[in-house]
């Protein structure tokens, strides 16, 4: 059988034949039949808008893999920081280059004392923490004067070491503002996730737990790609109009914060609460089958398959529990996912709990507050993005992003003085 795709124009019998490669067919195959002819496609749903070399899943088979290596073999052996250099430069760093990677990084964790001081103290006592972080990275870009110097090197360079360093930073300083407390500055003597943890609660006497250490450091690592999400997707839209780096990382944050996205985790800690006991979970799912709210936390755009990161995630939580005492919301959640995974609606529809699912339970037992999540899924997030923008910066097939619509609007029509409405 060829590995081709004829296409025929019935109107004119015109025909175009393209190869199909990897399960890809060129759309420039409807531009040679007729290029006033578009493709209707809402939400992307058959759409690649890129090749990209970063991110592999199959979600069919639940599998994950970041440059090709496994999610697994990361989460049990890797390092967030090391991770971060293997999505952004494509493999892994020999100790010379991960040194060097990891003192540059941990050399940009410092932000301007206005960022701080100014910016910061203008938002509202209880500002949404994530409605912070999303402004605190258009803001941070005015700090740089070289931040639009896309196609120099050293600048571009220089701006993704300077996000991934300080979105940290930022990230514990919308906290402590939230709840009143001194900013604490970042101690470089510590490893990317402790430091963040000692910024984040550190009051007094602080040392970092080297479980929560090393659970904060898989959680990062779980959350740093996911190839073309809505946020990722955000950020080359916006990256492909030549925005610096700030400004479309902002951009692609604001589409993490919606609650279908990276505010799943949020709302799926909020939804087992109000769940409250096992006995109601029969109940809550007889009412998300009729329609009456979505089981947040699960399901997923790709994966027709157990989520590969929730089950990493899963583990990971017993590991945290041992050190702060279960999360009574876990039993819950359990007996959610049994019920779930045995009932036709959730079997039909291939709806299996994603990441979002237990990620929430560990971050309040470590006690970070239901609004930090999506922060907390940012933070790593951000290495997700820059490689994306890099990629697509460099790629010569791209082009300002501009889909076409399909109007349906009101043919032309007289403009009608008021008078006569
Ligand atoms: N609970 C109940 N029903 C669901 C759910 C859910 N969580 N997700 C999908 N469905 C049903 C949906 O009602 C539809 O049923 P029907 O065919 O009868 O109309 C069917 O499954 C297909 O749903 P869809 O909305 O067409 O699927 P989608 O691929 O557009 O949506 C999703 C993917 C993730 C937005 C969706 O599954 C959802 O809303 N999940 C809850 C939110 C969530 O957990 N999001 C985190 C995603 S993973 C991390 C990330 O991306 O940030």
């Amino acid at each position: 059988m060829p590995d081709t795709i004829t296409i025929t124009d019935d109107r004119t019998g015109k025909q175009v034949t393209v190869p199909i490669t990897d399960g890809v067919f060129p759309s420039s195959a409807i531009r040679e039949l007729d290029p006033t002819l578009y493709v209707y496609d809402p939400a992307f749903l058959s759409t690649a808008a890129c090749r990209s070399a970063i991110t592999f899943v199959d979600g069919e088979a639940g599998i994950l893999r970041y440059r090709g290596y496994p999610i697994e073999q990361l989460a049990e052996h890797s390092t967030f920081i090391e991770v971060a250099y293997l999505l952004l430069h494509g493999s892994l760093p020999n100790e010379a280059q991960l040194a060097q990677w990891q003192h540059d990084v941990t050399h940009h964790t410092f932000i301007h004392e206005n960022m701080r001081k100014r910016f910061v103290d203008g938002f509202h006592y209880d500002a949404h923490p994530m409605g912070m972080f999303v402004s605190a990275l258009a803001a941070l870009g005015t700090f740089y004067e070289d931040s639009k110097e896309l196609w120099l090197d050293d600048s571009r360079r220089k701006q993704i070491l300077r996000l991934i360093a300080k979105t940290p930073t930022i990230a514990a300083m919308c906290y402590r503002f939230s709840i009143g407390l001194p900013f604490n500055y970042p101690d470089n003597r510590l490893s990317f996730p402790a430091n963040f943890l000692n910024m984040m609660w550190r009051v007094g006497e602080y040392s970092v737990d080297p479980v929560l250490e090393r659970a904060m450091d898989v959680l990062f690592i779980l959350h740093a790609d996911h190839e073309q999400n809505c946020g990722t997707t955000a950020m080359r839209v916006v990256g492909s109009s030549h925005a610096d780096p700030y400004s479309a990382s902002a951009a692609a944050a604001a589409a993490l914060y919606g609650p279908l996205h990276g505010g799943a985790n949020e709302a799926a800690v909020r939804m087992l609460g109000e769940i409250g006991s096992v006995e109601n979970v029969p109940a809550y799912i007889e009412s998300v089958k009729r329609g009456e709210g979505r089981l947040m936390g699960f399901g997923h755009r790709v994966y027709k398959h157990y989520d590969p990161r929730a089950k990493i995630v899963k583990q990971t939580a017993y590991d945290v529990f041992g050190v702060t005492g279960k999360n009574p919301l876990i039993d819950i959640a359990l007996t959610l996912e049994e019920a779930a995974l045995s009932d036709p609606y959730f079997i039909d529809r291939k709806l299996y709990p994603n990441v979002d699912f237990y990620s929430g339970l560990i971050y309040q037992a470590m006690g970070f507050p239901v609004d930090m999540f999506t922060v907390l899924f940012a933070i790593p997030r951000i290495v997700g993005w820059l490689a994306h923008w890099e990629e697509l910066l460099d790629d010569k097939d791209q082009k300002i992003s501009r889909p076409r619509q399909w109007y349906v609007g009101s043919p032309e029509r007289d403009y009608v003085p008021l008078t006569e409405r």
